[in-house]
């Protein structure tokens, strides 16, 4: 089985000296071998983190990542200087950055295809609005953003993507899907991945994120295809952060 993964995703919040307390206390907790922990932090701080838990098995990752490789893009960072800085993994297309960015499902693809360049680990985040999910759209919505991402990439790089379902109804809102829900739409999400891969290969893992919180945290990391969490709020806290790596390590 493979490891849970567990990654924070600070968003735009923390300063040197918060980030560096977060981080002290993140490092001083057992480790367990059966998952792995990454960071996503903002840009400015990544080498910071990287410095800090250098030594450690936590990982860092960024939060974004420009599609082109180089050139002239005010205010983008490249795949590549997120790699020579030390990251390891990076997230594609939350919602934040769909909805307030304008990212399309093309430009996503691009990021994606960048990012495996550079040798990173893209975190490709999907999920349906709160509309969509009434209106019974989520498995059209799901399959529309995992193809037009998925298939541009030659198929043999398509098991090195980690994808992320994050319902945004559930986003920042205090209400995680259900395990039902999860088990339901996870299952979709791999049957949908099984058809991108090539035969005989595994499909990525997928995590859940949405209000991951400690308390329902081992319900929903232990539903079936669930292979770890993203976790927004509670990541910013060191003991309920802990509390979540707790749960996937039991
Ligand atoms: P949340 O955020 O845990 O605060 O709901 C999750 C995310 O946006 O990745």
């Amino acid at each position: 089985m493979m490891k849970k993964l567990i990654v924070g995703n600070w968003k735009m919040n923390g300063n040197l000296a918060a980030n560096e307390r977060l981080l002290a206390a993140l490092k001083s907790a057992p480790v367990a071998a059966d998952y792995q922990v990454v960071v996503c932090a903002p840009h400015v701080y990544l080498m910071a983190c990287v410095q800090q838990l250098r030594g450690s098995l936590i990982q860092v990752g960024a939060q974004d990542v420009a599609a082109p490789a180089a050139g002239p893009y005010t205010g983008d960072v490249a795949a590549s200087m997120l790699a020579d800085v030390g990251c390891r993994y990076v997230l594609v297309g939350h919602s934040e950055r769909r909805l307030a960015h304008g990212e399309t499902n093309h430009l996503l693809a691009r990021k994606l295809a960048s990012a495996l360049a550079a040798g990173l680990v893209p975190i490709l985040c999907v999920g349906e609005t709160e509309t969509e999910y009434a209106l019974g759209a989520t498995m059209a919505v799901l399959r529309l953003q995992l193809r037009s991402a998925l298939l541009p990439l030659p198929t043999d790089q398509v098991g090195r993507v980690i994808v992320a379902y994050e319902p945004v109804w559930a986003i920042g809102s205090g209400l995680a899907a259900s395990p039902s829900v999860v088990g339901r739409v996870h299952a979709f999400i791999r049957q949908e991945l099984m058809d991108i891969v090539p035969a005989g290969s595994s499909p990525p893992p997928v995590l859940y994120g949405g209000s991951m919180k400690p308390d329902n945290a081992a319900a929903l990391l232990a539903v079936p295809g669930v292979d770890g969490g993203l976790i927004g709020g509670a990541s910013l806290d060191a003991s309920q952060f802990l509390a979540i790596v707790g749960a996937a390590a039991a």
